[in-house]
């Protein structure tokens, strides 16, 4: 099984280009089975969860053509709609293609995803918004089956305990915008990832108004066509970068930066004493070059993990890491997965300070880190660990990298381009 050697105490120095993001990418695949035409899509980043998102629309008789980072998709058989368990037990965003099937095939069976390493996550409302549409939904032996013969559109609150659900916005949104008629969704998700996946459909000639803000409204249309479109920048990728710069006291430009939708982020960063300069005003505030340098010694900071645009929960574990080199106490508070802190007990064998009392965690920070033989938990987990292994002293191990591997493309590779010292290897 791979696991990653890392060489502690090197400053980060050079120019990196983020990532195209996956969690875009995801569910503007799944919404490529509305379209009647060829959906293109520009920047997909090479991520097994993205393989397993091919592997799954080839199943689901969707051609799928892939050109360095570009992806060409049509469908070419429609008569098979079922996402097996195989699949989905591997990625819970196989859920997406739950909406695109229902709208566009008119049935659908895709087994319930199962909980994972963050929490239990549930599919509640996906099911409350696509029965809201007119579908019939019921459980068999671990599927979920939907069936509807045209969708209606209708006003759905989608809020739920922990606020919107993003995949869940990306799913009956999807659906709607082959419904008849207009589709309100309330207390809809504002990620930018849901934005990205409306820009695609009214790129097909759907009609989606309002994606981005928490009031999206869809008015259905008959048939969806072409698109060509480019995938938005990996915020969480690019929010990792600019944290790793930051806690090797580095010296970074990194291009293709989606500096606005990082705005909560960047706030908490400035705090700490890390700077993140935009280096051209006249490029997209979504899409452009920012220089990361920071103060020697950082600072502490409070931070409690919302939806978008708040302070994103899958940024978390690396602020966490980061705070562990800050001058002083920091107060985390973990409000989307509040059980997301299986980084804890390793950065603690790393020599970090952190008390947990349930979903919020004081990092006494002013110790140096101490590199060990640590053990990846989730994707995000993995990236903090990484990054305390740049900053510690000594040799870190990380274990059980395909966590990892889900998310981030060659992250060791991107890092050593910025001088790091990692190496991957197979570990017994
Ligand atoms: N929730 C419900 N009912 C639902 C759906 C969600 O109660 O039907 C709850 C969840 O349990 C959670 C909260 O609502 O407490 C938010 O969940 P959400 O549905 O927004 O999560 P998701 O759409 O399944 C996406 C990302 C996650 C990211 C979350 C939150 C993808 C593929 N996944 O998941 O990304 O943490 O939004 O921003 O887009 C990651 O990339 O590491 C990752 C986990």
């Amino acid at each position: 099984m791979d696991a990653l050697r890392i060489q502690g105490g090197v400053r980060l120095a050079g120019t990196l280009a983020v990532d195209g993001s996956k969690n875009a990418s995801l569910p503007a695949m799944a919404a490529a089975i509305l379209s009647s035409g060829t959906v293109r899509l520009r920047d997909v980043p090479p991520l097994s969860d993205i393989s397993n998102m091919q592997r799954l629309l080839g199943e689901l008789g969707c051609d799928v053509q892939l050109d360095g980072r570009d992806l060409t998709m049509q469908t070419t058989d429609a008569s098979c709609c079922h996402a097996r368990y195989d699949i989905v037990r591997t990625m819970r965003a196989s859920i997406c293609v739950l909406g695109p099937l229902l709208a566009a095939r008119g049935h659908a069976r895709v087994s319930m995803p199962g909980g994972c390493a963050i929490g239990d996550r549930p599919v509640d409302l996906h099911l409350r918004g696509l029965e809201a549409l007119g579908a019939t939904i019921e459980l068999d032996g671990g599927d979920i089956i939907a069936r509807a013969d045209r969708l209606r559109g209708t006003t759905i609150f989608l809020g739920g305990p922990f606020g919107s659900t993003v995949l869940g916005t990306a799913n009956v949104m999807s659906a709607a915008a082959l419904a008849e008629g207009t589709t309100i969704i309330e207390s809809a998700a504002c990620e930018p990832e849901v934005a990205c996946v409306a820009d695609l459909i009214n790129a097909m000639g759907g009609d989606i108004r309002g994606a981005g803000g928490p009031r999206i409204e869809i008015h259905g249309v008959k048939q969806l066509g072409d698109a060509d479109w480019t995938i938005i920048p990996d915020r969480i990728v690019a929010g990792t970068l600019a944290m790793a710069a930051a806690m090797t006291n580095g010296d970074v430009t990194l291009t293709n930066f989606p500096h606005d939708h990082l705005l909560a982020v960047l706030d908490r960063l400035a705090i700490t004493g890390t700077q993140v300069q935009r280096l051209d005003p006249s490029q997209p505030a979504d899409r452009c070059d920012v220089h990361v340098t920071s103060d020697r010694r950082l600072k502490p900071v409070l931070f409690t993990t919302q939806p978008y645009p708040g302070y994103p929960t899958d940024l978390q574990a690396q602020l966490m890491a980061l705070l562990c080199l800050a001058q002083g106490n920091s107060i985390v508070t973990e409000r989307i997965y509040p059980d997301r802190f299986l980084h804890v007990s390793e950065l603690t064998r790393m020599g970090a300070s952190l008390i947990r009392t349930g979903p919020t965690v004081v990092v006494q920070g002013g110790g140096d880190l101490i590199g060990a033989p640590v053990m990846a938990g989730d994707l995000r987990g993995s990236a903090a660990l990484i990054l305390a292994g740049m900053a510690a002293q000594g040799e870190t191990i990380v274990h059980r990298v395909y966590h990892l591997d889900r998310g981030y493309v060659q992250l060791e590779a991107q890092l050593n381009a910025l001088g790091a010292g990692i190496e991957r290897f197979d570990a017994p």
